[in-house]
């Protein structure tokens, strides 16, 4: 019909309207529910931030205890999780395993699925938030060939998660208070981005009713794309070839200024930002303290740097206004955790739930909410006969 146009990647098209996250592109602001990224980031917890986006305001001292015992009260998976996962070769794609675990969660919590209950909801929120990190480190594990190790409550979320990622089979161990610091303000920095690829996916898929866990699975399915959040495993991948091949940033710069092969600056660049991502200069302020502190300055922070410098002074990123997104830094700081490069983009899936849960949350209670069914302007055939298969 005439009144249909073509939007690819809906550039100029709102799905929905939403209280949730606000970005202004060309200022290089972020906001959640209206407070700014950076004193989130400074004065509050991941789980204070995950309450923010889910429930629509800061908890009280009482309201975030109750939450954080509430959610620590569940971080248990059920054993057979332990099966599933080690079914997974060990060369399996961790955000592979992640998405199924997210997929086979419903299975195991058939009474946290009805979206229309607000308490099944608020119930399927903590569950979520809970097992995230336990799947994860379950993932990290597998990849390695190690024993599972299950949750131990009371040590707060972000530290045991590092636990159970890194204890040594038979030993206790507690992270670092530098790396418990870095990942909570990694997360929060993660925690929501408003309509991107994935929370896109995580409304239109819950719209047609599917259950939250469904429609987060096909989030994480979504943010796996190197163009999404597979960008902070695209960016490491990137900087080892430079530095393999003697860390000429400049020589980089060239092949990506030619688009040879298709090649790009992974980490620059975004829809909505035409300015400095306010995320990346957090993170890049981070890696350097948290390298140093972790006693871990790597080489390719340097190539980053100078990558960075180079395209901050360049006609070919500044007409085309790109900077550094959130997951140019990240990886590094990730990499001196001791976290494997394929790993950064389940790290970035546990850090978005809040969001992903609080967008569909969001959706399930829009009386404007309809099922998503985008039009398409048809290009192919008109009307012909089927000819019989000797004639065709
Ligand atoms: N390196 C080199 N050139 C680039 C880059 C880049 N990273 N990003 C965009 N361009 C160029 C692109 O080639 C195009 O040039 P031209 O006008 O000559 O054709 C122009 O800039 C506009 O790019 P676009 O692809 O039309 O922009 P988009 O809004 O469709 O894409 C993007 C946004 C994030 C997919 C893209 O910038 C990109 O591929 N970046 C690298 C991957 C990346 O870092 N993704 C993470 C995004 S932020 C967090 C997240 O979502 O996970």
């Amino acid at each position: 019909t005439g009144l249909v146009t073509v939007d690819p990647g809906f550039m100029n098209t709102a799905s929905c309207e939403s209280a949730i996250t606000y970005i202004d592109g060309d200022e290089g602001v972020l906001l959640y529910r209206g407070y700014p990224i950076d004193q989130l980031a400074e004065r509050t917890s991941f789980l204070e931030v995950a309450y923010l986006l889910t429930h629509g305001e800061l908890p009280s001292a009482d309201q975030l205890s109750a939450f954080t015992e509430r959610v620590e009260r569940h971080t248990h998976l059920h054993d057979n999780f332990k099966a599933l996962i080690g079914a997974f070769p060990e060369n399996a794609h961790p955000m592979a395993v992640l998405s199924s675990a997210v997929s086979a969660l419903p299975g195991y919590y058939p009474e946290s699925v009805d979206p229309f209950d607000p308490e099944t909801v608020e119930l399927a929120t903590v569950l979520l938030l809970a097992k995230a990190p336990t799947i994860a480190a379950y993932a990290h594990r597998r990849a390695l060939g190690q024993e599972m190790i299950g949750p131990d409550r009371g040590r707060g979320y972000v530290a045991d998660f590092l636990r159970m990622a890194f204890q040594p089979n038979g030993t206790i161990w507690e992270p670092d208070e530098t790396m418990v610091k870095a990942l909570d303000l990694l997360l929060i920095l993660h925690a929501d981005h408003e309509q991107n690829c994935s929370t896109s996916t995580v409304r239109i898929v819950g719209s047609s009713h599917a259950n939250l866990y469904a429609s987060v699975s096909a989030g994480i399915n979504a943010l796996s794309g190197p163009l999404h959040g597979g960008a902070n495993e695209a960016v490491l991948q990137m900087l080892t070839e430079i530095q393999r091949s003697g860390g000429d940033a400049t020589e980089f710069m060239r092949r990506v200024k030619n688009k040879e092969q298709g090649v790009r600056l992974m980490g620059f660049g975004h829809r909505v930002y035409k300015n400095y991502d306010p995320r990346a200069a957090i993170v890049k302020k981070a890696a350097d303290e948290v390298l140093s502190a972790l006693g871990k300055r790597d080489e390719m922070l340097d190539i980053a740097m100078r990558l960075e410098d180079i395209a901050l002074h360049d006609d070919y990123f500044i007409e085309r206004k790109l900077y550094p997104n959130v997951d140019f830094y990240t990886g590094l700081i990730y990499k001196a955790m001791g976290f494997p490069t394929q790993m950064f983009t389940p790290l970035f899936a546990v850090g978005r739930m809040p969001g992903w849960i609080a967008q569909w949350r969001e959706m399930v209670n829009d009386p404007a909410t309809k099922i998503g069914r985008p039009r398409q302007v048809y290009t192919g055939p008109t009307t012909r006969d089927v000819a019989p298969i000797d004639a065709r």
